[in-house]
């Protein structure tokens, strides 16, 4: 979603602000812009609707200046459009601003302030700049105290940057609900939505934290609350490797991403081991979850589903009650809880709004959560009392793949902790099983021509699409659907294979693609009958099956696992027909469109 980049240095600031956006490029957007400013108080404007190549085309290459903003923008208010792009501006071309987020009362700051004043643009955001000007020509407010003033006014989410052409020393930010940091240099200081895209500059962050302020200089980053109280907050080393961001001789990140899952696995088995090799997990956790009577496990897309694989593992391991919920109704229709429930907050990026908005309100409540995530420092790792790592490295592409496995595979391991805790497991098996399941992965990603071909064969010119399977198999066809529909633009729904005939059956036609997944020995009989009964009307199926359930003609046999891990092979197939089919339709496989990576508005 919207990403916010801001440079003050000696550098050439286009440079860094055109670098940071591609660095942010992955969160999604549809137009971009940048503001730089010189000392002599001259000012430049670039936006551009579409791609950051396309704004770097535009962007005068003879302009210096050394001080800037830049911006992606996934639209809320407005289309996407070069008028509606940001940065926006004041009247008198004072003020610059570029805000991720969304100003809910913006209609009644402007009929309160700005009356019936025709704006430049169809955005939210421009009336906060508007607001600023107005407050500094009709008060004789200092900028500061404007740009206080204003976003007190403001309800909503927000991350604003703000630029005076008249003071080009100084970017003012501020912070509510939407991520900011600042990143702190020699000699110059820098702002950004994700330390992703300053990365290059400097790896020293500062957070900053809802309702603050802050006034960044070259020389120096002051942050305050909005009553006026300096706030003193320690940099930390974000640790990203720059190699980590780059796809390398991969034509799409979706493809490296894919390939890197038996790694991802094996370094986790790593990281959650401790000095005499058994798996571990912060006592504390495990004490939380003992006491606990009840889990609810809060997610959106595919962590949901990662969550949904998650309730299985815990409850058969650990024999704790657990709830799966959908973020983004939990919140405004929470169901009665339990009398000790603790929250489990799964989520890649560790910022999605939805998600954050119920532990807003679990935080009120004093109920305990666990956030388990890939972005160490994340809103919602900072917020939850406790955090589990995904490891997995940047996540880049939108469709979501080495996250899904990472985090079933962190449950399961956190499973496994919590039932040998608890006594209803004598000897773990998850080190090894998850070993397995590396290689079984392995397997399938150097297989991985075959996928192509039956991605050309099956889904080249269908509109639309099944998945179906029972128990584990169905979680994991609600994740495959997900994944296809997402980047190929194909309809396709997850099914529970017995419930086709209740309904969805009538949908069946000629050549319409059914894919039935089959790894669980006790229901693998009924989904094929499920799959014949969908033959039968025309379709054109395919199974993707587990060796020890495989029968002759199953197009993909995935090797044996343990049962209860075997989402995070079974799925890999799934990924690549994805991958193939939209990259055989000509789309952008890791820019869907409309789609954003990091969903930060509710
Ligand atoms: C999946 O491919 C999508 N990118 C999307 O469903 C994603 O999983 C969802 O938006 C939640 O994101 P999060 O894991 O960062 O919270």
């Amino acid at each position: 979603m919207c990403g916010i980049v801001g440079y003050i240095g000696r550098k050439d600031a286009k440079d860094i602000l055109l670098h940071g956006l591609e660095k942010l490029e992955y969160r999604g957007y549809d137009s971009a812009g940048i503001y730089v400013q010189n000392k002599a108080h001259e000012g430049y404007l670039f936006k551009e609707k579409g791609r950051i190549a396309a704004l770097r085309e535009k962007v005068d290459a003879s302009v210096e200046a050394t001080a800037g903003i830049g911006h992606t923008r996934w639209a809320t208010h407005g289309a996407p459009s070069v008028r509606n792009a940001h940065p926006h501006q004041s009247f008198s071309e004072r003020f610059t601003i570029v805000h991720n987020g969304v100003i809910e009362n913006y209609q009644e700051v402007k009929d309160a302030y700005l009356g019936d004043i025709d704006l430049k643009s169809d955005t939210d955001t421009e009336i906060i700049v508007q607001l600023i000007a107005w407050f500094v020509e009709e008060e004789d407010l200092a900028p500061i105290d404007a740009f206080k003033k204003a976003i007190v006014a403001l309800e909503g989410s927000y991350a604003i940057a703000l630029m005076d052409s008249e003071n080009p020393d100084v970017i003012f930010a501020a912070k509510n609900k939407s991520p900011l940091l600042l990143g702190k240099g020699d000699g110059f200081n820098v702002i950004c939505s994700d330390a992703m895209a300053m990365i290059k500059e400097t790896d020293q962050f500062v957070e900053l934290m809802d309702k603050e302020v802050a006034t960044v200089t070259r020389e120096s980053l002051v942050i305050e609350n909005y009553s006026g109280d300096i706030i003193d907050r320690n940099a930390y080393t974000a640790e990203i490797d720059s190699d980590d961001l780059e796809k390398g001789t991969y034509p799409y990140y979706m493809l490296k991403e894919i390939d890197e899952q038996p790694a991802v696995m094996r370094k986790l088995l790593l990281k959650y081991q401790d000095e005499n090799g058994k798996l571990t997990v912060d006592q504390e956790i495990v004490d939380t979850m003992l006491e606990s009577d009840r889990i609810y496990i809060i997610a959106a897309g595919t962590s949901y589903h990662a969550g949904l694989v998650g309730k299985q593992l815990i409850e058969s391991m650990t024999h704790i009650p657990t709830e799966v919920h959908v973020s983004s109704e939990f919140g405004y229709h929470t169901p009665l809880l339990s009398e000790k429930p603790f929250f489990i907050f799964i989520s890649q990026s560790g910022e999605t709004a939805d998600s954050r908005q119920v532990l807003v309100k679990t935080n009120a409540l004093g109920h305990p959560s666990l956030t388990v995530t890939n972005v160490s420092g994340s809103t919602l790792s900072r917020e939850s009392n406790f955090t589990l790592l995904l490891n997995a490295g940047p996540e880049i592409a939108v469709a979501s793949t080495k996250a899904y496995t990472a985090q079933i595979a962190v449950l399961a391991i956190l499973s496994e902790v919590v039932g040998i805790s608890k006594g209803l497991i004598k000897k773990g098996t998850m080190l090894h099983d998850i070993g397995i399941v590396a290689n079984a992965m392995q397997a399938i990603v150097d297989d991985k021509e075959k996928i192509e071909e039956l991605a050309a064969d099956y889904l080249s010119i269908s509109r639309n699409a099944f998945y179906i399977g029972r128990g584990m198999d169905y979680h994991v066809a609600l994740e495959a659907a997900l994944k296809l529909k997402e980047i190929s633009y194909i309809q396709t729904e997850g099914f529970a294979a017995g419930e086709l005939k209740h309904g969805t059956i009538a949908l069946i036609e000629e050549g319409t693609p059914v894919i039935a997944l089959v790894t669980e020995k006790g229901v693998a009989g009924h989904t094929r009958g499920n799959l014949q009964e969908t033959q039968a009307r025309g379709a054109h199926t395919m199974v993707i099956s587990m060796d020890g359930l495989n029968r002759p003609g199953d197009q993909i046999v995935i090797p044996h696992v343990n049962p209860l891990l075997s989402a995070l092979v079974s799925v890999i197939p799934t990924q690549l027909l994805s991958y193939y089919c939209s990259l055989h339709r000509g789309n952008d496989v890791d820019k869907p469109r409309n789609l954003a990576k990091s969903v930060t508005v509710e």
